[in-house]
C-alpha cells in the first residue's frame, strides 16, 4: 500500500464540511472588508523566496521544497503567500489600480518542518494583503479583520500580541546594541544563531533553543530604539485598535520568522493547541515590493493557519454548523418505481434542491435506513400504487409528519421548503 507523505493530511468526505465552513467565513470576512481574491501559482522561482522571505530565515534555509524542473530552473513550492502576491502585484502593474489594493487568498503552503500537532509539511492559510497605504489605520484594519474572522468562528480564547520592529534606521541602531549585548555570549549560542549574529541578529530573538532563549531574556528591546516616526506609527496603530474595540498586549519579543517585516508585527496566540500556539501572524512590510524590483509600496497583511484553527476549534469544543443531508431521498420498490425515483431525484435537483436515490439495489427497508443514515430530510417511497395514482407521500424524518403530494407538485414542494 502507498501511504500519504509524512506531514500531510487528507480531508475526508465526512470532515470536508468543516473546511468549507471555515473557508466560507473567511470569504465573507474578506467581502465585508472589500478584499478581492488573488490566486497565484503553487510554485514560484526559488529566488523569489530567497529575496522576499529572506535568506537568514529558517523557512528559506531549512524548510523549502525546492527542486529543479525539466528546464533546469530552480522551483519552490510556496512556503507562504505574501511573496507570490508581491511578485504578482509588481508583474501585473497593480500599483496602477485605485489604492489601496486589498487582496486575500486561501492557499496550500509547504514547509519541510518536523511534523507535530498543528505543524504540517503541507498546510493551508487564509491570508490578506493590503498594498499602497502606509497609514497606521490600515494596520489596525488588517488586524481587525483577523480578529473578526476568529470571532465569527466563535473562537474566544486567543490573545493578540503586537510589537513594532521599526524601520531600517531603527534596526541599524538596535542591531548594534543587540550585538554588543550578545557578543560575550556568542560561544554559548547554537550554531544557527552564531551565523545569524553578523547577518541578522534580530533572528536570534526568534530561536527556539533553550540556551539561546535564556541568553536573549535580558536583551535590549527593539521598542526602546524606535525613531520618532516609527514610535508615532506604533502609537497610532494602538489608538486605532482601541477605536475598533480590539484588545491586545504589547509583546516586545515578537520579531516574526520572516525578514520582510517593518514596523507593526502581530500574532494571535492560543493556549489550547500545544507548542504551535500561533494561529495567525502578520505585520507591515513596507520594503518588500522595492526589494523585489517594484516601486516603493507600503504593505500590511496576515495569514491564519487553517489546520491550527481547526485544531483549536476541536480542542475547545467550538461547534461547526451541522453537515446537511439531502433534502429528499426517493425510495423505489421495483424496477418501474426505481426508475421513477431516479427521474424525480433528477427533477428535484434541477429545481435547485438536493436529492438522492438508491444505487445499491437495497430493499425498501434498507433504503429507509440508509436515508436516515445520510440525514435525508424527507423520504418519498414509490411503488406500484403510487405510480398508478400519480401521487405519493413525503415523510419528514425529523418528526415523522407526512405530506400528500401529486407527482407534478414534487419539485415545487421541495423548492418552497428551501425558500422558507
Ligand atoms: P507565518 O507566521 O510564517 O506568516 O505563518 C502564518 C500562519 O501559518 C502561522 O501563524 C500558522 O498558523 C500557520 N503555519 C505556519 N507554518 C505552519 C506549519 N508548518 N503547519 C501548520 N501551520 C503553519 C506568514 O506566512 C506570512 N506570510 C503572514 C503574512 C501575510 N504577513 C504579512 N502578510
Amino acid at each position: 500500500m502507498i501511504n500519504i507523505p509524512k506531514g500531510t493530511k487528507d480531508v475526508l468526505p465526512q470532515d470536508s464540511y468543516k473546511w468549507q465552513y471555515i473557508e466560507s467565513v473567511a470569504r465573507k470576512v474578506a467581502k465585508d472588508y472589500n478584499l478581492k481574491e488573488i490566486r497565484t501559482p503553487v510554485f514560484e522561482h526559488t529566488e523569489l523566496f530567497q529575496r522576499g522571505v529572506g535568506d537568514t530565515t529558517d523557512i528559506v534555509n531549512k524548510e523549502m521544497y525546492t527542486f529543479k524542473d525539466k528546464g533546469d530552473r530552480s522551483i519552490t513550492l510556496k512556503p507562504e503567500g505574501t511573496a507570490g502576491v508581491a511578485r504578482s502585484f509588481i508583474e501585473n502593474g497593480l500599483s496602477n489600480s485605485p489604492l489601496p489594493v486589498k487582496m486575500y487568498y486561501v492557499i496550500p503552503a509547504f514547509r519541510y518542518e518536523r511534523p507535530q500537532a498543528g505543524r504540517l509539511r503541507e498546510f493551508h492559510q487564509f491570508g490578506i494583503e493590503v498594498y499602497g497605504s502606509a497609514s497606521p489605520d490600515t494596520d489596525a484594519e488588517v488586524i481587525s479583520a483577523a480578529a473578526l474572522f476568529l470571532d465569527r468562528l466563535g473562537i474566544k480564547n486567543v490573545r493578540l500580541n503586537i510589537n513594532s520592529i521599526g524601520c531600517k534606521e531603527c534596526r541599524t541602531r538596535y542591531n548594534a546594541q543587540l550585538r554588543a549585548y550578545l557578543l560575550p555570549h556568542l560561544d554559548e549560542m547554537c550554531e544557527t544563531c552564531r551565523s545569524r549574529f553578523d547577518k541578522n541578529p534580530l533572528r536570534i530573538l526568534d530561536c527556539k533553543e533553550e540556551k539561546c532563549k535564556a541568553i536573549t531574556l535580558d536583551a535590549p528591546r527593539i521598542v526602546d530604539f524606535l525613531c520618532d516616526e516609527c514610535a508615532e506609527h506604533f502609537k497610532k496603530v494602538q489608538e486605532y485598535l482601541g477605536c475598533a474595540g480590539i484588545e491586545y498586549s504589547v509583546d516586545p519579543n515578537i520579531v516574526r520568522g520572516l525578514d520582510y517585516y517593518t514596523r507593526t508585527v502581530f500574532e494571535f496566540v492560543s493556549g489550547d493547541i500545544g507548542a504551535q500556539s500561533t494561529v495567525c501572524g502578520g505585520g507591515r512590510y513596507d520594503g518588500l515590493i522595492e526589494e523585489l524590483g517594484g516601486n516603493y509600496t507600503p504593505a500590511v497583511g496576515f495569514a491564519v493557519g487553517l489546520e491550527r484553527l481547526l485544531l483549536l476549534m476541536e480542542n475547545t469544543g467550538v461547534g461547526f454548523p451541522e453537515d446537511e443531508g439531502p433534502d429528499v431521498f426517493f425510495a423505489g420498490m421495483d424496477d418501474d418505481s426505481r426508475k421513477a425515483a431516479f427521474s424525480f431525484a433528477q427533477k428535484v435537483r434541477e429545481s435547485g434542491c438536493s436529492a438522492e436515490c438508491d444505487h445499491m439495489g437495497r430493499s425498501v427497508k434498507a433504503q429507509f435506513k440508509y436515508a436516515d443514515k445520510i440525514h435525508a430530510k424527507y423520504v418519498v417511497t414509490l411503488g406500484g400504487s403510487e405510480l398508478e395514482s400519480g401521487a405519493c407521500r413525503a415523510k419528514r424524518m425529523s418528526d415523522g409528519s407526512v405530506y400528500e403530494l401529486k407527482f407534478e407538485d414534487i419539485p415545487e414542494f421541495f423548492k418552497k421548503l428551501k425558500e422558507q
